[in-house]
């Protein structure tokens, strides 16, 4: 899997966001997007996921172009930073969701015993049956994070996925979304703002600045 980002510009009214980003991504890397607020890293990832389109520029996953493939095509796994769980939907059916409305995707049978096996992965077996509602923020975002993988993404895009937990889960929760990521053997990008966390999680970071990637780093070593 090789995955590249060429020299995407987007504006918003005049007002350039994105000038000019380019960034590839190796097979099962996993690639932070660090930088302030209003940089430009969830314009960015939002372009990826195609939930927007560049005015220019191109994405181009395995040689083939996918720049105005729609977002359902892409087969990509995303997790935002407000877990957006089907609050009407338990936890076994949140994850199952994507595979369910997949086209051609697999039997009944295939997705419960999927749904079984992602829900031993998140350490999560007796929960199956219970509403959103009825979750710690960690237990949402492990959920989260079990539909993204669930349809095997060919990418995993997380837009500040902790941001909503405090301190102690979310140190906990990084090494478990890193086990989960090895494991599915998926590349990933995440966008933070948190330093520690991109040292904690990825292979390389992308530091962003006023629409544009400024350097490139690899982790601080974490103990
Ligand atoms: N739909 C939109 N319409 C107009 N301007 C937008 C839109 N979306 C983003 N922007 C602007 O584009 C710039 C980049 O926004 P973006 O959301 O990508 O930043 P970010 O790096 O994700 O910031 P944060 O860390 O606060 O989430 C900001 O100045 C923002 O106001
Ligand atoms: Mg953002």
């Amino acid at each position: 899997m090789t995955f590249e980002i060429r020299d995407i510009h987007k504006s918003f009214a005049g007002t350039e966001v994105l000038k000019g980003v380019s960034l590839s991504l190796e097979k099962g890397e996993f690639i932070a997007l660090l930088g302030p607020s209003g940089s430009g890293k969830t314009t960015l990832l939002n372009i990826v996921a195609g939930l927007a389109h560049a005015d220019s520029g191109s994405l181009v996953f395995d040689g083939e172009d996918i720049t105005r493939q729609p977002a359902g095509q892409r087969h990509f796994g995303m997790v935002f930073q407000s877990y957006a769980l089907f609050r009407h939907m338990t936890v076994a059916q949140n994850i199952g969701f994507g595979l369910k409305v997949m086209k051609g995707g697999p039997s009944r049978a295939e997705i419960d015993r999927r749904v079984a096996e992602l829900l031993e992965m998140i350490e999560l077996p007796g929960l199956a049956d219970r509403f959103p509602a009825q979750l710690s923020g960690g237990q949402r975002q492990r959920v989260a994070m079990a539909r993204a993988l669930a349809i095997r993404p060919r990418l995993l895009l997380m837009d500040e996925p902790f941001s909503a937990l405090d301190a102690q889960v979310r140190v906990s929760l990084r090494s478990e979304v890193r086990a989960l990521q090895r494991r599915a053997g998926v590349g990933a990008i995440m966008v933070t703002h948190d330093r520690a966390e991109a040292d904690a999680l990825a292979d390389r970071i992308a530091i962003m600045d006023q629409g544009r990637i400024v350097t490139i780093e690899t982790p601080e070593q974490v103990a």
